[in-house]
C-alpha cells in the first residue's frame, strides 16, 4: 500500500518517506473552507494557501498586496475544511524579508491565529537569516525557488526562469543550501524539466513542481486554474481538468432564466 494511503494526517515525516519510497506528491492551492473540504476529503497530500490568493481571489494583478491578516483569514477558513491534508501557508510580501525577527513574528502570527502546519518562502540564500529563525522556532519550512513571483518586478516577465547556465547553478546551489539549512521541501516554479530533474535527484527533501515538468517528487497547481475558473491564465503547464467558469456560468443563466419566467421557486421548494 502506497505511503499516504497508510497514515490519517499528512505531515512532513510522511512527505519525506513519500520521496524515499517514490510515490508522488499531490498538492493543490485553497483559501477558503468549502473549497478545502472538498479538495481533502479527494484526498490531496498537501494544501497550499497561497498568496496567489491575491491573484484569484482578491483579483490584483500581482500576489504583492495581500496582507499578513489576509493571509491568516484564508489560512484560518482552510485549516476548519481539513482533516488529514498538510496545511503550508504563504509567508506574504513584507513579511519576512530583511528582517528575521520580523519573519518570526509573522510566522508565530500564521500558527497561533490560523493552526496551519508550516510555511512557505520564496529565495535562497538572501533569506538564510529568517529561514533559521523560523526552523528555531520549530516551526517547518517549504522553499520556493524559480520563477519566485513576489519578486515579479524583478524579473520583469513571468517567463521561464534559469536557462542559462548561471541561474541553473545559483538554483542548484540555494536548493541545496536550502536542504542544508533545514527546510522539509522545495517548490520549483517554471523552471526546464531537466534543470527540475536534476534538482530533484541531488536534494534528499521533496521537490514539488509547478511548470517544472515530471520528475520533481510532486506536483502542485492553483486549484482555480485546474477546475477552469480562472478564464485570463492559460500557462501551457496547467492541465484543465473542469471548465467551470463555463459550467457556473451557464448554471447561473438559467437560475437567472427561471427567476424572469416565475418558474423558480416551484410548490416544492416552498413552505
Ligand atoms: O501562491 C501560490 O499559489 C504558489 C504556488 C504557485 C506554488 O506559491
Amino acid at each position: 500500500m502506497s505511503v499516504s494511503k497508510q497514515v490519517k494526517r499528512v505531515t512532513t515525516h510522511v512527505l519525506q518517506a513519500m520521496k524515499s519510497q517514490g510515490e508522488k506528491i499531490s498538492m493543490l492551492t485553497a483559501y477558503d473552507f468549502s473549497m478545502a473540504r472538498i479538495l481533502d476529503e479527494a484526498g490531496v497530500d498537501v494544501l497550499l494557501v497561497g498568496d496567489s490568493a491575491s491573484n484569484v481571489m482578491a483579483g490584483h494583478e500581482t500576489t504583492l498586496p495581500i496582507t499578513l491578516d489576509q493571509m491568516i483569514y484564508h489560512a484560518s477558513s482552510v485549516i476548519r475544511g481539513v482533516s488529514r491534508a498538510l496545511v503550508i501557508v504563504d509567508l506574504p510580501f513584507g513579511s519576512y524579508q530583511g528582517n528575521s525577527r520580523v519573519a518570526l513574528e509573522s510566522t508565530i502570527r500564521i500558527m497561533k491565529e490560523s493552526g496551519a502546519h508550516a510555511v512557505k518562502l520564496e529565495g535562497g540564500a538572501e533569506i538564510e537569516e529568517s529561514i533559521k529563525r523560523i526552523l528555531s522556532a520549530g516551526v517547518p519550512v517549504m522553499g520556493h525557488l524559480g520563477l519566485t513571483p513576489q519578486s515579479i518586478y524583478k524579473f520583469g516577465t513571468y517567463s521561464v526562469r534559469a536557462r542559462e547556465d548561471e541561474e541553473a547553478q545559483k538554483l542548484l546551489s540555494d536548493a541545496k543550501f536550502l536542504e542544508d539549512l533545514g527546510c522539509f521541501a522545495l517548490v520549483l516554479e517554471k523552471i526546464p524539466a531537466k534543470l527540475a530533474k536534476e534538482v530533484s535527484e541531488s536534494l534528499t527533501i521533496p521537490t514539488i513542481g509547478i511548470g517544472a515538468g515530471a520528475d520533481t517528487d510532486g506536483q502542485v497547481l492553483v486549484t482555480h486554474d485546474m477546475l477552469g475558473i480562472t478564464k485570463d491564465f492559460q500557462p501551457r503547464f496547467v492541465r484543465h481538468y473542469l471548465d467551470l467558469f463555463d459550467q457556473i456560468k451557464g448554471a447561473v443563466e438559467q437560475y437567472i432564466g427561471d427567476v424572469k419566467a416565475k418558474n423558480f421557486p416551484n410548490e416544492n421548494e416552498q413552505y
